[in-house]
């Protein structure tokens, strides 16, 4: 599940009641710990390290703060100075904690479960950087698309390669898979989208030191986007809940795909939940699919409702009618 760990769950509450979300971020023990809750509940084929995509931002010297209201960086980034401040950075030296998590995974659930690493892509981080935090309208990163193109243009040169920096290290230090989350490249048109964000996000993929490891590539709202994310270089596409797999498959042949319940519906009834994730099943025939949600959980997400999910994930499935290749 996206947001595998986190406030849905109460031995999660628990521990972030004695720390902040950022100590627990650099904490490898409580970071190991929190990763592997979900793990001993849920038994997941997959297992995310805990840590969050604005994590690489604060050691590239952005001041990065976690409120209630979701994450906050009190001094945008919107002239060229200010990017000028920002700077690439060593992953082993400036966030060693990240790797010290992620092999302690691989030794914990090596063998039973993949350990997964993750990183935000350039568009999502050049995001909260421009807009200082989150944003409806997007208005301060669309001044700077329309006014100061080259300005953005070098942000997003900079994320990428900061990107393919923080994923080779997490790939070199224990993960078996890593996924880039564009969350908010689906508030671009297909035009803009193939301007701005896809090559950022194609310049992050390329870059990263990896033997046969898979790259994973989420967009919210990417109904409009699929055949572009096709061509970002990805391996695997992580698709939102608002576009029948099946659809996807058809418009991305060849490339796996992530997936993608409605994270809403775990806030309802069991029996829902496995009746959806069963017909989602069939859109795929489980052919080249990693069951998912099609964004984070929720808090107040049930408990009984993802052991559903989880339940119906592992049920045969039915073959589909369009094989992976099409
Ligand atoms: O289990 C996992 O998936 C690993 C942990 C993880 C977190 N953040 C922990 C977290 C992952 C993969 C992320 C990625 C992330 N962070 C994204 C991309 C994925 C997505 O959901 O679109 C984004 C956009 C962020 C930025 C971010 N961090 C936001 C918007 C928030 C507030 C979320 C909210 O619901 O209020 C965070 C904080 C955050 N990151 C929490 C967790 C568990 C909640 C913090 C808390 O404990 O108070």
């Amino acid at each position: 599940m996206m947001r595998q760990a986190g406030r849905y769950l109460p031995e999660y509450r628990e521990v972030r009641q004695k720390v902040s979300f950022m100590e627990l971020c650099r904490s490898a023990d409580l970071a190991t710990e929190v990763s592997l809750q979900p793990f001993r509940r849920f038994d997941p084929d997959g297992v995310i390290f805990f840590s969050d995509i604005l994590v690489p931002v604060a050691a590239m010297g952005a001041r990065v703060e976690f409120g209630d209201g979701g994450p906050e960086l009190p001094e945008p980034v919107r002239t060229s100075a200010a990017i000028e401040k920002l700077h690439r950075f060593d992953p082993a030296s400036e966030v060693p904690f990240t790797g010290e998590i992620l092999s302690r995974l691989k030794r914990e659930v090596g063998g039973r479960a993949a350990v997964l690493g993750f990183c935000g892509a350039p568009w999502t981080l050049a995001s909260y950087l421009v807009e200082g935090g989150a944003s409806r309208s997007f208005a301060a990163l669309k001044t700077m698309m329309g006014r100061e193109p080259g300005t953005l243009r070098r942000l997003l040169d900079l994320l990428a390669d900061v990107a393919s920096d923080v994923l080779s290290y997490q790939l070199a230090s224990g993960a078996d898979a890593v996924q880039l989350f564009d969350t908010w490249a689906g508030e671009l048109a297909a035009e803009d989208y193939r301007e701005w964000a896809l090559p950022a996000v194609a310049r992050a993929i390329a870059g990263i030191r990896r033997a046969q490891a898979p790259v994973v590539l989420y967009v919210n709202g990417c109904g409009h986007l699929i055949e572009a994310m096709a061509e970002s270089g990805a391996d695997v596409l992580s698709i939102d809940w608002r576009v029948p797999l099946s659809d996807a498959r058809r418009r991305a042949p060849g490339r796996g795909l992530q997936g993608n319940l409605d994270p809403g519906l775990l806030l309802g009834e069991p029996e829902e939940v496995a009746r959806r994730t069963g017909a989602m099943l069939e859109e795929t025939g489980g052919q080249g699919h990693v069951v998912n949600l099609g964004h984070g959980v929720l808090p107040g997400s049930r408990l009984e409702c993802v052991e559903a999910f989880f339940d119906a994930a592992r049920r045969p499935v039915r073959a589909a009618a369009l094989p992976v290749t099409a």
